[in-house]
């Protein structure tokens, strides 16, 4: 299969690894890395990344940037670009590939722990998660051609130790564990699922 994996970061580049273990050919998209080049803030900028892509079968994001800050400081600017970025970017990406994407392909996005766990700072992350989530599960009856659509929803990574301050107590997540969860979900009939890779009940 043709692989189109947005993010070269820490999730995207063990997708990539996973997925080029697994015999696949993969596509790397960065906004100024990968193999090609796009803003997932912009439409236009998608419309013309899967024009010079052309047909694929699967695509996996692991991109788009909230910007989390204490509720009361919180400006206008932080609310729009996280909107504009994890959440309607990804909305945008699954737009724009529409017509390029193979009959029965699959689509997988990125939320996160921040779902289930409700910390300080963590509110814009909360309700772009929530976006993300709710789109996968009700574009999953509306999408044609067999297409189907699923969520990976990672706690912290083991690798992003910057982060590690922000989730004080969690138990972190393997990248080649989170890698694993995108290959399931393009490899199996799933549809408008949300694969947790975290337990929520401790
Ligand atoms: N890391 C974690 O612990 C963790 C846990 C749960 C959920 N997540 C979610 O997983 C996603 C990826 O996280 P990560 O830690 O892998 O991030 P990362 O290491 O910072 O990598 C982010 C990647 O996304 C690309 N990107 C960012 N904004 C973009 C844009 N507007 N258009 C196109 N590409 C863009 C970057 O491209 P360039 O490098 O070319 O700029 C980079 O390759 C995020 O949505 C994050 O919220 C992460």
């Amino acid at each position: 299969m043709k692989i189109v994996v947005i993010g070269t970061g820490t999730v995207g580049s063990a997708v990539q690894k996973m997925f080029v273990e697994q015999g696949h050919e993969v596509v790397t998209v960065g906004r100024t890395s990968g193999d090609f080049q796009a803003d997932m803030t912009d439409i236009a900028s998608l419309k013309a990344l899967f024009s010079r892509i052309g047909r694929f079968d699967v695509l996996a994001n692991a991109a788009g940037d909230v910007f989390p800050g204490p509720f009361e400081q919180m400006t206008d600017e932080q609310w729009e670009n996280s909107i504009k970025s994890k959440g309607m970017g990804q909305i945008n990406l699954v737009r724009a590939a529409l017509p390029h994407i193979s009959d029965r392909g699959s689509f997988t996005l990125i939320s996160g722990v921040l779902t289930d766990e409700f910390l300080h700072g963590g509110t814009v992350s909360t309700t772009v998660n929530y976006m993300v989530e709710g789109f996968v599960k009700a574009a999953a009856v509306e999408l044609p051609r067999g297409i189907r659509i699923n969520c990976v929803s990672p706690t912290v990574l083991t690798e992003s130790t910057a982060y590690y301050d922000f989730f004080p107590g969690f138990t972190p997540v393997d990248a080649r564990e989170v890698a694993l969860a995108y290959y399931r979900a393009a490899a199996t009939p799933m549809n408008g699922r949300i694969l947790k890779l975290y337990k929520t009940d401790c």
